[in-house]
Parts: structure tokens; sequence; C-alpha cells
């Protein structure tokens, strides 16, 4: 997605190089155009390091207007966000002025118009800053905050700039795939599971929940009530998703159990321990001896369990493979009773707790394969797979067989 990210005068503008790292992460593109204003709070050279294009700032400027003009600019994005958008900024859109790049592109484009206010308390609550939101909002425009608390000024009130992350994720949740699950439920599980020893002590796995996490924030952005079932992770949950936190693999499959009930889609992204320890000790093990073994037993095999339950629910497996992906990626949709699997390659710096992830993905009588990208943006390709396959209508139950993950 092609986003032109406006940035206006305000302390907040410093939040603003974060965003363009967030939203490309996602995948999108970034063109930053600065007013006069932004530019004296933070230098056009950081945004164009962080999002690697020059950035834009001057309506009448020569050498930028030929490599692409500010009518092509305003058709080549998809979204414009301006983050920060003071006070001043408010009032010259509203009022429709076309004196500087950002507010002519605002006018120019037929893009969805994004704002994110941040300016000082008594500042937002003015009644003229007030008619103007209100006017704007009557427009179409989407307002995204701001936030209430501690603001650089010193004071405590409304008009903190929402975080950069939550931004992100905003704008990416008004995106145009907004119909492809539209109506339907999707479960997905996420994360790693923890297995106990003893009060200190647990196995699990490198699986930072990213993946899960950017299925999820996608699938809501394609219209699906989303329930998403997360293991011990360290990441907020995508705006508009209803989360379960869960520890083991056991707790995993009892709330799996508990939502099944009229979804129509699972997404199995976490790894789930396959082992948990046979017995767990309700005390400290104590260092006595030299060598300790621990004797391990399976763990429920959660998707396994409901892809065999269920039999209107389209599964999705992951298979997290350091070899030979294909082999046993088709023997786990086989074995699992699985719709569709999604292999990856992990390793060193592959799959687990990385940024970018690449997929091949089967389906009964297809494959496809996406390409190493952020996991965002990843994650929307492969909801397209998802919809496009459930639209199709699945295939039934697979002959189920004996084998090993
Ligand atoms: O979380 P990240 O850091 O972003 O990393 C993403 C990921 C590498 C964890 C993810 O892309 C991935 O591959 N997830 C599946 C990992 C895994 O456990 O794969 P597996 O091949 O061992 O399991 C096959 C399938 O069975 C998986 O869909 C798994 O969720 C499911 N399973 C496995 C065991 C079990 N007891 N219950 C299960 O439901």
């Amino acid at each position: 997605m092609n986003i032109v990210l406006g940035v206006s005068g305000g302390i907040a503008a410093y939040k603003s190089a974060d965003l363009v790292r967030r939203l490309k992460e996602r995948g999108c593109e970034v063109q930053v155009v600065m007013t006069a204003a932004a530019e004296r709070f933070i230098t056009p050279l950081t945004f164009q390091a962080v999002s690697g294009r020059p950035v834009r700032s001057s309506l009448l400027d020569p050498a930028a207007e030929a490599a692409m003009g500010h009518i092509e600019l305003a058709r080549w994005a998809d979204r414009i966000l301006i983050a920060p958008a003071s006070a001043n900024t408010l009032a010259r859109l509203a009022a429709g002025m076309a004196d500087d790049l950002l507010s002519t592109l605002c006018l120019a484009s037929s893009a969805p118009l994004l704002l994110a206010p941040a300016m000082n308390q008594q500042m937002w609550q003015a009644p003229a800053v007030q008619a103007n939101i209100a006017t704007l909002r009557a427009r179409g425009v989407d307002i995204l905050g701001p936030a209430a608390g501690q603001q650089a000024c010193g004071d405590v009130g409304p008009g903190r700039m929402l975080e950069p992350l939550e931004l992100a994720d905003m704008l990416l949740a008004s995106s145009p795939v907004e119909s492809l699950l539209a109506g339907l439920k999707v479960m997905i599980t996420a994360g790693p599971t923890r297995e106990a020893l003893d009060p200190v002590r647990f196995l699990t796995n490198r699986s930072s929940g990213k993946m899960g996490f950017a299925l999820a924030a996608a699938c809501q952005a394609a219209g699906a009530e989303v329930e998403l079932i997360a293991g011990p992770v360290n990441l907020p949950t995508p705006p508009g998703v209803r989360r379960h936190d869960v520890v083991s693999a056991e707790q995993m499959l009892e709330k799996a159990l508990s939502c099944v009930a009229g979804q129509n889609i699972f997404i199995s992204t976490a790894a789930v321990s396959d082992y948990r320890p046979q017995q767990y000790r309700d005390s400290k093990i104590k260092k006595s001896t030299e060598a300790l073994s621990l004797a391990l037993e399976k763990t429920p095999d959660i998707l396994a369990t409901l892809s065999h339950r269920e039999s209107s629910l389209f599964t999705v497996g992951f298979a997290a493979e350091t070899h030979d992906l294909e082999h046993y990626a088709r023997d786990k949709m086989q074995r699992k009773n699985l719709d569709m699997v999604c292999a990856n390659q992990v390793g060193a710096d592959q799959g687990f707790d990385v940024d970018h992830n690449a997929l091949s993905v089967f389906w009964p009588g297809g494959q496809a394969e996406l390409a190493s990208q952020p996991k965002r943006a990843l994650a929307e390709e492969l909801v397209e797979l998802i919809a496009l396959r459930y639209a199709a209508g699945f295939a039934g139950p697979h002959e189920a067989a004996a084998g090993d993950d």
C-alpha cells in the first residue's frame, strides 16, 4: 500500500520517524511530505533515512516535480495520513486551503484521509479546533485519537498523538481488503506454549507470536471477527481483535475448544510444544546429581483435534521445517486433516522471532509461493489466498495417516 505521510509542526513529529518504520515493516511504501513548521522540529534527512525516499515539502520545486509531480503523487497515494496534525493544519484543511504541498495533495487526492491530531490539551478543547474536527469528520475524514495523558508542555489532558504502532495498525485496518472475510469468524493461535517443570522452570521455544498477531490484524482488516489465542508473548493486541492469553498446550486446547463453536476458519500459527514433562514438581528441582533425566510425554495436538472434530471448519496449519519443506508440509496436511498448510523454513534468523518470513502454501490440488517480506504484508497475501480457497468451497476430510511432526 502506498502511503503519503504528512508531518506538520509539533513536538510529536519525532514519533513520526518510528511511524514510518512501523508502516514499512507492514509492507507499505511511504512518501513523507513535511510542512515548513515540521522541518523546525525534525530534519527531512531523518525521514529520508527511514523511508528510503527523498522527503517532499515544496509545492514549487522543479526538481522534485520532475521526478513525481504533485498530482501524480496525489494519485499514487492509497492513503494519506497526517501525523502529527497540528491545530493549524486542521484549520487549513477544514478551510480547503492549497498554499503548500501537503494541503494541495489533500485536495488533489481521492485517497482516504486520516488525521492524528497532536496539540496542547487546552488547544484541542478550544471551540475553533473542535468545529474544524466536526467539519472534517462530516467530510469523511478519519480522526485517529488523540490520546489523553502527560503532555510535553507539562499539562495533562487530551491532545497526545497516538503511538506509532497504534497508528500503523489503524491505518492498515482501513485498507481496501476490508471485505474479503466480511461476516466470517476466524480463530487464530499464536506464539509459543510453556510447559512447566517446576515452579520456576519450563520448556518452550523461540516463537515471538509476530506471525500469528500479523495474521490476526490482517484478518480483522479483511472484515473478520477474530479470536486470538496467544501463548506468552510480548506484543500489543491488534485493534478490534479479541485476545485470550494462555500458557500451556493444554490451556491452549481448552481455550480453542471453548471458542470454536460458530468459527468458520482456524489458523494454527502457534508453535505448540510437542512434549511436556511427564511429572510437574511442586517445589524447585534441586541440583543434587551430576546428570538429570527428564521424562516427557506428548501434548495434545490442538490443530488435529479441531480439524477432526469440526468438519465445517476451514483449517490452516503451519509447518516449521529446517529441510524437505514440501514433503513434511504435505504429510502434515494429510495427517492433520487440513484444508491448507503453510510451510516456512526455520532456523537461525529464519521464521522464529524475526520480522520477515516467506511461505510455501499447499492445499489439495494447488500451491503458491509467497515471497519473503514483512510478516504483516505476508499475512495480507495469505489472507487473500485463504479467502479465495474458502470461497471456492473447500475439500472434504482427508485420509488420516501416521507420521512424525
Ligand atoms: O511466532 P513467530 O516468531 O512470528 O514465528 C512464526 C512461526 C515460525 C512460529 C510460524 O510461522 C510457524 O511456523 N508456526 C508453526 C510452528 C510449529 O509448531 O510447527 P509444527 O510443524 O511443529 O506444527 C504443525 C502444526 O500443528 C502447526 O500449525 C501447529 O500450530 C500445530 N500443532 C502442533 C503441535 C501441537 N501439539 N498442537 C498443534 O496445534
